[in-house]
């Protein structure tokens, strides 16, 4: 019935508050040995038994517990929201600024101006760089995108790569994957003074060859390297901003070496990209594209798509070289 169809997309923002919230307060991980009762979930996380049990059979509906008496379990599905999974990237969508940025979004269509901004009143990052516990939470977030990470060494041949550069890589979680699928070679992780201060954990037993190089990628970034990679980092920046990016990437990248463009490319399948899309527009001067508009932004900075690949999550891998003159 196209009214109860209508109603679910009504309310699917209390259903995504509730997963997001479930997982903030470590319900999937309370549940990873086994089913439990409400009262002892309660018990266990320190919550109000009531409210528990009523977000609870929320969840139950939605397919992301089952219940089993009176006990709920995990679904498979729920159980990608463990905090090795998913879950971090939940609960930074229940963070209080990405919320807040979104409930900006009638200003921000009335207006042009960015959700963030209006409510903030300044970039994203240049909050994050002065708010450590949600640089944290971000940052951990970004990083429970290994379910993708670790495919990028299945879908690009690093076989001949020296020098992996991840720009803008975040704390390194793909950097880490790359590295442990191709032992000869050398990364260096390029980010923000704060992010990288933060880097350390993900890449254990790498660091004897893993350079961390704070700077910022509208001023210059690491030349030489065989291999770069910008994951998630196209889509943070308008086209002007991105020509800069790129501009930089091409000045440092000798004859030969590719980029790796990772990002949710707008087209086949059209809710998420379309959804990410209306999200970067909230939280940043940045948008999702199709195939042609990436072509055409590579294009400009002299750089070529070799080829396109999927990755789990509805990501893409854009393989670019840089043609020689
Ligand atoms: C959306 S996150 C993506 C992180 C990582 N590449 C990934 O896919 O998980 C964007 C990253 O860009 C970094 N960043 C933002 N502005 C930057 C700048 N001017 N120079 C270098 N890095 C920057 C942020 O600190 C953050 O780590």
């Amino acid at each position: 019935m196209i009214e109860n169809e209508l109603m679910r997309i009504l309310t699917g923002g209390w259903v995504a508050q509730a997963t997001n919230v479930a997982a903030r307060l470590g319900i999937p991980d309370a549940l990873a040995d086994g089913p439990r009762t409400a009262e002892d979930l309660a018990e266990a996380l320190k919550v109000n038994q009531s409210a528990l049990t009523r977000l609870l059979r929320l969840l139950a509906a939605a397919g992301i517990l089952e219940g089993r008496g009176e006990r709920f379990a995990l679904t498979e599905m729920g159980a990608l929201l463990r905090r090795d999974q998913l879950g971090p990237l939940a609960a930074l969508y229940a963070s209080d600024y990405f919320t807040a940025s979104w409930a900006a979004l009638e200003d921000n269509v009335a207006t042009g101006e960015q959700g963030f901004h209006h409510v903030y009143g300044l970039p994203v990052f240049d909050y994050l760089a002065g708010e450590p516990d949600k640089a944290a939470e971000f940052n951990a977030g970004m990083a429970a995108g290994t379910l993708y990470f670790r495919r990028v060494p299945e879908k690009h041949d690093f076989s001949g790569a020296r020098t992996v550069v991840d720009l803008a890589g975040g704390t390194g979680a793909l950097l880490a994957q790359v590295l442990r699928a191709v032992p000869g070679a050398r990364g260096v992780l390029f980010d923000v003074p704060e992010v990288i201060a933060a880097a350390g954990p993900h890449l254990e037993g790498l660091l004897d060859r893993c350079e961390l190089v704070a700077g910022d990628l509208f001023a210059a970034v690491p030349d030489g390297g065989d291999v770069y990679m910008l994951s998630r980092v196209l889509h943070d920046w308008d086209d002007e901003q991105c020509a800069a990016i790129l501009a930089n990437c091409a000045k440092a990248m000798p004859a030969g070496a590719r980029l790796l463009v990772i990002e949710r490319v707008a087209g086949a399948d059209a809710l998420l990209p379309a959804a990410f899309d209306l999200h970067m527009m909230v939280m940043t001067d940045g948008r999702e594209r199709t195939l042609p508009e990436y072509r055409a932004l590579l294009g400009h900075a002299g750089l070529t798509i070799e080829y396109v690949t999927e990755l789990p999550l509805g990501m893409s891998l854009l393989s670019a070289v840089l043609e020689t003159t």
